[in-house]
């Protein structure tokens, strides 16, 4: 089982603490911060612009996992910072020229995925694999912070897994994207999860502070 992983989802951030926020996460030895990007078309809510995140770099050497919930994501990567050691996701269902979108993001220096919405069966993964990084599994509807996991994400995650391992594909990360709490993270890691989008429910839960949570989740995802 490949290592666990922690992308703290950054939309779920208190920005008037971030610069401390980021630090804590330096110390705490997360490996990505995950970065929502939404246009309000693609799905129904519109968050930080490449053009802000890319402020945090001054601040932070944490490598970015950027998740694209845009349309047409091939024709917008002069608008993403990316950097070698950057992951970036693009989702299935925002284009018609998916691998097209794959090889420009791949062009820039990124570790590229594909990432599925909930109803999105895995075979459309097929003729992908050879190309892509990793796979990112949505266990909520896009677009929001704060909601429940989806019916039969576990089973999806297990699937994914089935999936990959049958086509020889055993060392692909599965990411896995909403309502990763501190009760469904052990299960996700379970079902297969290598790469955890931490937000609401976990490290930034209220519960205690964010130090505090990114100790307790490690010790879930194992
Ligand atoms: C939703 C985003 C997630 C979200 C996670 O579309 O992709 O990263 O911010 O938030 P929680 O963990 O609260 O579901
Ligand atoms: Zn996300």
């Amino acid at each position: 089982m490949k290592k666990s992983t922690i992308a703290p989802s950054l939309m779920c951030a208190d920005f008037t603490n971030i610069k401390q926020e980021l630090s804590t996460m330096q110390q705490c030895g997360i490996e990505f911060l995950h970065i929502d990007i939404m246009d309000g078309v693609f799905v129904p809510n519109i968050t930080l612009s490449s053009a802000v995140v890319k402020q945090f770099r001054k601040i932070t050497s944490i490598p970015y996992d950027y998740h694209l919930m845009i349309t047409n994501p091939e024709q917008k990567a002069d608008m993403i910072d990316v950097k070698d050691g950057d992951l970036v996701s693009v989702h299935y269902e925002s284009t018609p020229h998916v691998l097209k979108a794959v090889q420009v993001y791949k062009a820039k220096g990124a570790k590229v995925g594909i990432a599925l919405n909930p109803a999105t069966p895995i075979n459309v993964l097929e003729y992908l694999l050879s190309e892509i990084d990793f796979v990112l599994i949505m266990t909520v509807n896009p677009g929001f912070s704060g909601q429940t996991m989806v019916p039969n994400a576990l089973e999806k995650i297990a699937d994914t897994r089935k999936f990959l391992d049958k086509r020889g594909y055993k060392n692909m990360p599965i990411e896995v994207d909403g309502n990763v709490s501190f009760d469904n993270a052990p299960k996700m890691r379970k079902s297969g999860a290598d790469i955890f989008v931490a937000g609401t429910s976990s490290v930034y839960s209220k519960d205690a502070d964010l130090e505090q949570n990114i100790i307790n989740f490690r010790k879930l995802i194992k």
